[in-house]
């Protein structure tokens, strides 16, 4: 028997051996950077086509990149990207007008798409995307849907991701978008886009939001720091089963459901959201719904369509020096643009129920008036199981804030309960 134990182990090593042999080694690439401002997009590029299957992407520590070519990084599997240094786009606007990656809602642009399945992208912490959005900011003017304002940061038509420890400055529009996506974890991540101007020009960051999901299911964002000109996170439509936690924003126009029903006869529908533990400063809005009006108008093209939103829960907020209601329903939402027929003329229509506000603390903007909770909604929508429980948001000299309710079902104008 004993004779035989060197054979047997030798036959179980070879065999182990072998089954490891099946799976192929792990490669890594390591992209190089250019030096002179050169475009290091090409590099990139030829990294992911190598190492985008079972393998790994890694770009170098304390070293630029410098983007000037649009990136579609597609097809990856099972790939991990450690993202060292700083990705700085270039500020060539009319390259990025005539060549950002389309997607048809709203028209928008990408700088860098990831698609493909089990995709990590781990920023150690020290991970840098850098818009240089200022340019933008300046050609815009504030026209919120210039077309062709890059995207920095975009995962589309993927399944399981993971995002985290990076930042990303000066986006030129939305900073980091979900798209047609299943499974994400989004973690500790740091936005900032602010603009030269802004005082003398606060409308120039219209548009910045931080985080937007369109036609994605399960997403966890998580630990966030972002000082932001729109909205925090906008849950535009298609988004199902999202919960955020954890988010500190400044200078954002809040945590968004919408804005829905902007294409005529479609039916845009967010359900299952919950987002919680959430701090706002300097925020124009708190929680918050946005639908188009009713009737489509130009231009650009905007409303007559639907939304369905349900079960939703906003909870434990903090919000200071808010300048609108931290609590809110908000319809006839639009662009500037021309022809803006007036709201009571052409209400929305649309579906809202089980939604739920809770624990809401801090104080508003002087300039504003004091209503924490304004639930508006149209005539031609139905607004059931609405709910708001302990939202102690004080005026700015300290008076308690005030409610009112609109077609809200259940609830008079002044939000007593009527059944
Ligand atoms: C999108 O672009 C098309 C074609 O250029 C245009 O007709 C349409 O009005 C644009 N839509 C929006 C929402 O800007
Ligand atoms: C989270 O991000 C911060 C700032 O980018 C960084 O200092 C920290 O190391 C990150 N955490 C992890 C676990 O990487
Ligand atoms: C949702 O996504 C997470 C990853 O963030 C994953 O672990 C989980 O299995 C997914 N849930 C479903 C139902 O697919
Ligand atoms: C919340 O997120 C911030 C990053 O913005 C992080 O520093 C902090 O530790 C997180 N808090 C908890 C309770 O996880
Ligand atoms: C929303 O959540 C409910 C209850 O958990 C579930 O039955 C439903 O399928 C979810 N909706 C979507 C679109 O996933
Ligand atoms: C209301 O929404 C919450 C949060 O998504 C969910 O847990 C609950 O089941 C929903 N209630 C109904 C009656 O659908
Ligand atoms: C209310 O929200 C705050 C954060 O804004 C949190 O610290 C507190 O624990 C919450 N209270 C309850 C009862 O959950
Ligand atoms: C509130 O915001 C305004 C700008 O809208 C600013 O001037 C003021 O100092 C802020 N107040 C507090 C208490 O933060
Ligand atoms: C303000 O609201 C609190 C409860 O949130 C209540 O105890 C207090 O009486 C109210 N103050 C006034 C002046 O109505």
């Amino acid at each position: 028997m004993k004779l035989f134990r060197p054979v047997l182990w030798a036959l179980v090593t070879a065999l182990v051996a072998d089954t490891y042999s099946l799976s192929p080694p792990q490669q890594t690439c390591v992209i190089p950077a250019l030096k002179d401002d050169r475009d290091d997009a090409p590099a990139i590029r030829q990294a992911f086509s190598k190492c985008g299957n079972n393998g790994k992407v890694a770009f170098k520590k304390n070293t630029k990149y410098s983007i000037q070519t649009v990136l579609q990084l597609h097809n990856l599997k099972n790939v991990q990207v450690d993202m060292f240094g700083t990705l700085e786009y270039s500020t060539d606007v009319r390259y990025w007008i005539l060549h950002g990656s389309y997607y048809y809602f709203q028209n928008i642009s990408i700088a860098m798409e990831f698609s493909g399945e089990d995709i990590t992208i781990d920023g150690y912490g020290s991970g840098t995307i850098d818009g240089q959005g200022q340019v933008w900011h300046d050609l815009a003017l504030g026209v919120g849907g210039l077309y062709g304002r890059p995207i920095p940061f975009c995962l589309r038509n993927v399944k399981n991701a993971v995002a985290k420890n990076f930042e990303i400055l000066q986006s030129g529009k939305w900073n980091f978008l979900m798209v047609e996506f299943q499974n994400i974890l989004v973690d500790n991540i740091t936005l900032s886009s602010t603009s030269d101007d802004f005082q003398a020009n606060p409308g120039n960051l219209g548009n910045t939001d931080g985080f937007d999901t369109i036609n994605s299911n399960n997403i966890t964002i998580q630990n966030i720091w972002a000082d932001v000109g729109d909205d925090c996170v906008s849950f535009k439509p298609g988004s199902t089963n999202i919960h955020v936690k954890n988010l500190t924003c400044y200078n954002s126009a809040g945590i968004a459901i919408g804005s829905l029903g902007q294409y005529e006869g479609v039916r845009d529908v967010v359900e299952n959201i919950t987002a919680e533990d959430v701090s706002l400063y300097g925020s124009r809005n708190g929680a918050y719904i946005k639908t188009y009006a009713g009737k489509r108008f130009y231009w650009p093209p905007q409303g007559g369509g639907n939304g369905y939103v349900r079960n939703v829960v906003f909870k434990n907020f903090h919000i200071e020096n808010i300048t609108a209601s931290p609590v809110l329903i908000q319809q006839c939402t639009h662009w500037a643009g021309y022809n803006v027929p007036a709201c009571a003329d052409t209400p929305p229509t649309g579906f809202f129920s089980n939604i739920s506000w809770y624990n809401f603390t801090g104080y508003m903007n002087e300039k504003v008036g004091t209503k924490a909770v304004s639930w508006t909604c149209s005539p031609l929508a139905t607004c059931e199981g609405f709910s708001f429980k302990d939202i102690n948001i004080k005026s700015a000299t300290g008076a308690n804030g005030t409610y009112s309710c609109t077609n809200v079902d259940g609830y008079d104008v002044t939000c007593e309960k009527t059944k």
